[in-house]
């Protein structure tokens, strides 16, 4: 289909978003929907990160009791005043950052919180820097905001490599991606490296996105916020966009609660300018209900870190010791397994498996579709990275019966199928 508009050339390419896969998450998810729709198996459930625990009875208490005040409407393109002032307390203790309030926003999860900071940073042709191995809403959003991806290397640690960095910059790059904890491998950023790369990023003029998601889900030392390396820098000059959720601490997945803190006031007002666009604002129920986590927060992300650690303990070191995985992940809800001795791709592994076994798993390549864009911008062609054919996503925050049986059928799954 063409669009014609008097006094420009014809339009004849797809619209960008028809163009961009789904995300292989939906795609399993899907499939093993499907496989229990149709043959009323019960499937063992390691491909999506939904937590086994709920948030406290509190949290859903403060929504319930926020419906029946009548608390309903509106609350501000920017979020209630009482939760950006308790967020930005809690980034300046937990996170150590150096914020205000003028420059948190509330977002409806913080999917919708990252999309809304890309479209507020994109320029016309410019590049954002993206880990060869990413999640790909990270992806989605960034082509759907009209970044050119471009995609940096990881070492065997699935740890950026500064000089890989660099390689892989150019003259149009504006924006450095960051995610620790992260999703899919579990790699964790110390603060020395972050310290490096926000050394680049200024160098270069990038602007850095930090992801951190998976903030209280660190098992081997502490979490750290690259922007708390800004505190001391003038607020205009920051760099720093952070962006954060209430969904994998305080498991509250389907309440849809994320925030973001703006490095600049200018960065702020462009936000605010998108999220009028996009949102109108956030649900205020949901906003009060997070008010309620926020003040249990320490103990609500102790355990859950604790459940997640325990389940990582338990059922990951067998797949160390039979050479699937390289080491325990560091950090997040997931883990990257080697499954290339059954010489079978990605792909027809997790198809073959949830077949034969009713376990559900994440076929790795998904992870790694690097397109490739024309001049003006449209996807021209679209590879995944061939080191990835052999990985798989396994999610280790659900439950720990389910997790110990998904894992042994795995394991039996792997060693009939392993290639003499
Ligand atoms: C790396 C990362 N960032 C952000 C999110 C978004 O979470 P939510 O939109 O539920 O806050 C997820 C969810 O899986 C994620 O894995």
């Amino acid at each position: 289909m063409s669009v014609h508009i008097a006094g420009t050339e014809e339009l004849s390419r797809a619209p960008m978003a028809a163009t961009i896969p789904s995300s292989c998450l939906q795609d399993i998810f899907r499939a093993a929907e499907i496989k229990e729709r149709t043959t009323g198996a019960r499937v063992t459930k390691l491909h999506v990160g939904e937590p086994y625990f709920n948030p406290p009875d509190d949290v859903a208490e403060a929504f319930i009791e926020a419906v029946r005040r009548g608390d309903t409407k509106y609350s501000g393109v920017d979020g209630l005043p009482e939760l950006r002032a308790a967020l930005t307390e809690k980034l300046n203790r937990d996170n150590l950052l150096d914020t205000t309030a003028s420059r948190v926003f509330v977002s409806p999860g913080s999917c919708q919180g990252l999309s809304a900071l890309l479209q507020s940073l994109a320029e016309p042709g410019a590049e954002i820097l993206l880990p060869e191995l990413h999640w790909p809403v990270h992806l989605q959003q960034s082509l759907l905001a009209g970044f050119r991806p471009v995609f940096y290397k990881l070492g065997p640690d699935f740890r950026p490599d500064p000089d890989a960095l660099l390689a892989a910059a150019g003259p149009r790059t504006r924006v450095l991606l960051l995610n620790s904890p992260s999703n899919p491998s579990g790699a964790v950023l110390d603060a020395e490296l972050l310290g490096t790369l926000l050394g680049l990023a200024r160098e270069q003029g990038w602007q850095v996105i930090s992801d951190e998601a998976y903030e209280h889900f660190v098992y081997d030392g502490d979490h750290f916020s690259v922007a708390s390396l800004e505190r001391d820098v003038p607020v205009a000059d920051r760099i720093v966009h952070s962006v954060y959720t209430f969904s994998k601490g305080a498991a509250m997945t389907g309440y849809r609660l994320g925030y973001v803190a703006a490095a600049t006031d200018r960065a702020a007002d462009a936000l605010r300018v998108v999220q009028e666009a996009n949102i109108i604002g956030t649900s205020t129920p949901v906003q009060y209900a997070g008010l309620a986590a926020l003040r249990a927060r320490a103990a609500i992300a102790e355990t859950n870190r604790a459940r997640v650690l325990a389940n990582r303990d338990a059922a990951l070191p067998r797949l160390v010791e039979a050479g699937l995985l390289h080491e325990l992940p560091a950090g997040g809800w997931y883990a990257m397994a080697d499954i290339g001795r059954t010489s079978m791709d990605a792909e027809t592994f997790a198809t073959r498996l949830l077949d034969a076994t009713d376990v559900a798993v994440v076929p790795g390549n998904g992870f790694a579709w690097h397109p490739e864009l024309d001049a003006a911008g449209a996807i021209r062609s679209a590879e995944y990275a061939p080191w990835a054919r052999h990985l798989i996503r396994i999610a280790f925050c659900v439950d720990p019966q389910e997790l110990d049986l998904g894992v042994r059928k795995l394991l039996d799954f792997v060693r009939d199928h392993t290639a003499e």
